[in-house]
């Protein structure tokens, strides 16, 4: 690896509406002090006719592009990361074309609550080895599509929103992502999907086919949890000892925002304080492959997070996939 990572931008974009938990209680059987204590979830946007994944991802793009100070045909490659497309052949192009990024590759990266920590890891190889100078990886997600809203387990936890980071090649020693790991288990992949429908229908006098569609999100929240309360600490500790970094030298721990037990989980396991960790989890809920760079948005642009600091992030979730980052960011290069 010839260069380095540099993290120099991030916009997002959310729905208009918000459903509070005391709105959602009027639809399923459900209530504010359930989810505030299970989850530390106050409320989630979900996306209306006008705000399709394309729209929130195009918004939070342009926002990107704008903090970095880059114009979209700067763009060498856009992408997305998302378990809920427009289009399933992939959103990534759409969203090239709604921001007129016409010199980009542009594809979409599944890899559905860890899909954005994976996606800037996979841009940052090839800033890495030169191959590509200037990357915007959007986390975006629209789960409001895929719960199953009388299904009280699950239809409280999720929540809309896009959000984007801009990625430029830099010298190796100022490099942003100063180490990373990422792990799948399929074996329990059954834990937490939003499968296909496998229904088969007459074609031909001895041939069926296959007609799409998907099951609402299914999952095993106990065992979801148990996954992440182990697995999120034991990535976080590998990486920081590989990278020779203490806990007490991390201005943030930037995770994935499921649940606020976990993130308070992981917190005490280093014993980082807990204004150290950052949380939205109270305004926006799960937003799977957006929450990360969401957070990061919403801290570096009311000044929590600045130039240089330290930041160790991990993304976990459906797959089961999880991982782990460490990051510096930049900021705007001037
Ligand atoms: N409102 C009110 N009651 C609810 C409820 C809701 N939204 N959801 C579940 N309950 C009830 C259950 O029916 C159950 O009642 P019962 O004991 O009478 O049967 C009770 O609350 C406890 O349910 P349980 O599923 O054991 O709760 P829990 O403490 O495990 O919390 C989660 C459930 C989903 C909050 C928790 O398991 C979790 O956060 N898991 C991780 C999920 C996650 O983060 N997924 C995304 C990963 S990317």
């Amino acid at each position: 690896m010839t260069h380095g990572i540099a993290l120099v931008g991030c916009g997002s974009a959310v729905p208009a509406a918000s459903v509070s938990n005391a709105l959602l209680s009027e639809r399923v059987d459900t209530n504010d002090e359930w989810i505030r204590t299970r989850t530390g979830i106050g409320a989630r946007r979900v996306s209306g006719p006008d705000e399709p994944l394309t729209v929130l991802a195009a918004r939070a793009a342009e926002a990107a592009l704008a903090h970095a100070g880059w114009s979209a045909e700067d763009l060498d490659l856009i992408l997305l990361a998302t378990s809920s497309p427009d289009d399933l052949f992939g959103t990534a192009p759409r969203v090239q074309a709604a921001i007129g990024a016409n010199r980009s590759v542009a594809f979409d990266l599944t890899a559905a609550c860890s899909g954005f920590l994976f996606a800037l890891i996979t841009a940052g190889q090839y800033l890495a080895t030169g191959a590509m100078t200037r990357a915007l990886v959007i986390g975006a997600d629209q789960l409001s599509r895929w719960v199953d809203w009388d299904d009280r387990r699950t239809c409280v936890l999720f929540g809309d929103a896009a959000a984007a980071v801009a990625v430029e090649a830099c010298p190796a020693e100022s490099t942003g992502l100063l180490g990373f790991r990422m792990r799948s288990d399929g074996s329990r992949n059954g834990c937490l999907t939003l499968a296909q429908t496998a229904e088969h229908a007459p074609l031909l006098a001895d041939l069926t086919a296959q007609r799409g569609g998907f099951a609402p999100i299914q999952m095993n929240g106990q065992e979801v949890y148990k996954f992440a309360v182990r697995e999120v600490p034991a990535i976080l500790a590998e990486l920081l000892d590989a990278t020779g970094t203490r806990a007490d030298q991390l201005d943030w721990l930037l995770l994935h925002q499921a649940n606020q037990r976990i993130l308070d989980a992981v917190a005490d396991r280093f014993q980082v304080p807990h204004g150290r960790v950052l949380s939205n989890l109270a305004h926006y809920g799960n937003t799977s492959a957006a929450t990360i760079p969401l957070m990061l948005d919403e801290a570096v642009k009311d000044g929590r997070v600045q130039p240089g600091h330290l930041l160790a992030s991990s993304g976990f979730g459906a797959g089961l996939s999880w991982g782990g980052a460490l990051l510096r960011w930049s900021g705007p290069q001037g």
